[in-house]
């Protein structure tokens, strides 16, 4: 049966779009009704981001049809879709750090004659109506990433988007802001808007949306499921065709083997001579996994970094017997130091360069022949790791830049797993996968463990550090300011410890 064109806010139908080697949307569907959350979901590479950029006129589809509230439309740029009345947020926000939330907001909005402050009053206004917590003066670069996402909508919102799609927004948001954009989310569909909300995490598709389509290889595997009638194993069973393992268990080390990596008193000072990691001492024996949690801008990605050698620090980092506090991050790779970073792209990934060069970033200089790459060993090691890690590419050649957020992950830790590290720091290491993509990177974790490497896992994710870490410190404002025992603690033990308060008992006492 055709549903009626009439009364849906977004019809996309048989959405065709093709990339060399991929076919990103092979006949996708997608009805979203207005005044609802409608929830887009399925694994890594599914074709959810493409169909999105069908939408907001990114892409132009190779087949298909685009309707808005029953009228058929031909985006040939943003612009168009925008006019339409279409938004999105990108997972990678484009703001201008150095102007102010309301110079972004009405940027290439704005009316001609308006003072200042009328403008940041009015922005200011639309911010309260939907709940968006922000102080149109201050400039972008000061923000939170929650506060950087709520500025992203509000200039959706200022340019009156009937539809707003918001792509895996919560990846970048701490539990309590992803609940508040689960309050901001509603308001909007209260007064007639409709959101398409991308994520990963069906206890956030469960409490946000009110319906959900599935995609699955490019197609549409269930449209307009009521989310109130799904269960969680229910929707996971869609997005992957079968049952899988939601979560792992560890099985904990009971005595960690020899102290492998031992720091000391590590301080890092910022720009703005902030002390973002202060005094951090901890050690990590063979085979144990040391969580770190805590609330996005703590110092985790700072303390992360200067392990790496990729930002200078004091005190002292030893890993084995070897002093590496003033080590090039080369050679701490060579001593065993393998890093998976939370940016993916740029600090772990090369973007413009191929599958095969990004492969083999971490080895050339011992696979080479003189100053030449050995291009056959090259492409054997790209080969073996890409099948090992069942990284899904088109063909080893061509830029990494299209992979899926999942399959660059699977590159990324294979290639630092691949040197036999003595060492693994990996940072937010499943942010933003499917739910395999989730578990075959925390096997790979278990199995570093299991074979001895210490791993120091830094997550935001609390059920995912409860389930892999023998010991779990929580960082706050750049210092250590508690440890637990993942089996004697509780998810708002650590919560708590996360939010300072342990912390400002200890100063106050
Ligand atoms: N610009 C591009 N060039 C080449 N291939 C692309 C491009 N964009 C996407 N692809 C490929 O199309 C497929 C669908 O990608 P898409 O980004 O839409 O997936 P997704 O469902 O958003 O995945 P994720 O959950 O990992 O973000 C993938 O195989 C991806 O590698
Ligand atoms: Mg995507």
């Amino acid at each position: 049966m055709v549903a009626p064109a009439q009364g849906l806010a977004v019809e996309l139908d048989n959405i065709w779009k093709r990339f060399p080697g991929v076919i990103a949307n092979a006949g996708t569907r997608l009805h979203v009704k207005p005044g609802s959350v409608h929830a887009v979901l399925g694994e890594n590479g599914a074709g959810k981001t493409t169909l999105m950029n069908v939408l907001a006129g990114v892409y132009r589809p190779d087949e298909g049809t685009v309707r808005l509230h029953g009228v058929e439309q031909s985006f040939a740029a943003p612009a168009d879709a925008i006019a339409a009345g279409v938004g999105m947020v990108h997972q990678e926000f484009r703001l201008v750090p150095t102007f102010s939330v309301t110079e972004n907001v009405v940027l290439g909005a704005a009316p001609r004659v308006l003072a200042r402050s009328a403008l940041e009053d009015q922005v200011a206004a639309l911010a309260e109506r939907f709940g968006l917590a922000t102080d149109p003066r201050r400039e972008v670069w000061q923000l939170s990433m929650g506060e950087r996402q709520r500025v992203e909508i509000l200039k959706a919102l200022w340019r009156d988007a009937r539809v707003l799609i918001l792509d895996e927004p919560t990846a970048v948001l701490t539990p309590v802001e992803a609940e508040e954009l689960g309050r901001i989310t509603a308001a909007m569909a209260a007064d007639g808007r409709s959101i398409i909300f991308i994520s990963h995490k069906l206890d956030e598709v469960t409490a946000f949306c009110d319906e959900a389509t599935v995609l699955r290889g490019g197609e549409t595997v269930a449209g307009n499921l009521a989310v109130s009638d799904l269960d969680a194993g229910r929707l996971a069973e869609l997005m992957v065709g079968e049952a899988t393992e939601v979560s792992q268990r560890r099985v904990r080390t009971s005595t960690p083997g020899d102290t492998v990596l031992k720091v000391d008193n590590l301080q890092v000072v910022d720009i703005h001579g902030r002390n973002v990691v202060d005094g951090v001492t901890f050690s990590i024996g063979s085979g144990e996994v040391l969580g770190i949690a805590g609330i996005a801008g703590n110092g985790q990605r700072p303390l992360a970094d200067a392990l790496a050698g990729l930002t200078g620090s004091s005190g002292s980092v030893q890993s084995g017997t070897h002093d590496l506090s003033s080590a090039s991050p080369n050679e701490r790779h060579r001593r065993g130091l393998s890093y998976v970073p939370e940016d993916r792209i740029g600090v772990g990934l090369a973007p413009r360069l191929s599958v095969a060069d990004n492969a083999i970033m971490r080895t050339y200089r011992t696979d080479a022949k003189g100053l030449l790459i050995d291009q056959e060993k090259s492409i054997e090691h790209a080969e073996d790791l890409v099948e090992r890690f069942n990284v899904k590419i088109a063909d080893l050649h061509s830029p990494i830049a299209g992979l899926s957020g999942g399959n660059l992950q699977r590159l990324l830790v294979g290639r630092e797993v691949d040197g036999e590290p003595t060492v693994l720091i990996a940072a937010q290491p499943t942010r933003g996968l499917d739910v395999q993509g989730v578990a075959a990177i925390q096997r790979v974790l278990l199995e570093q463990a299991e074979a001895g490497v210490a791993v120091l896992l830094i997550s935001e994710d609390l059920d995912e550090l409860l389930a892999l870490s023998d010991r779990l410190m929580v960082m706050h404002e750049g210092k250590i300011v508690a440890e637990f025992d993942p089996d004697e603690t509780t998810r708002s033990d650590v919560g708590v410890a996360m939010t300072g308060a342990v912390h400002a008992e200890e100063a106050t006492s």
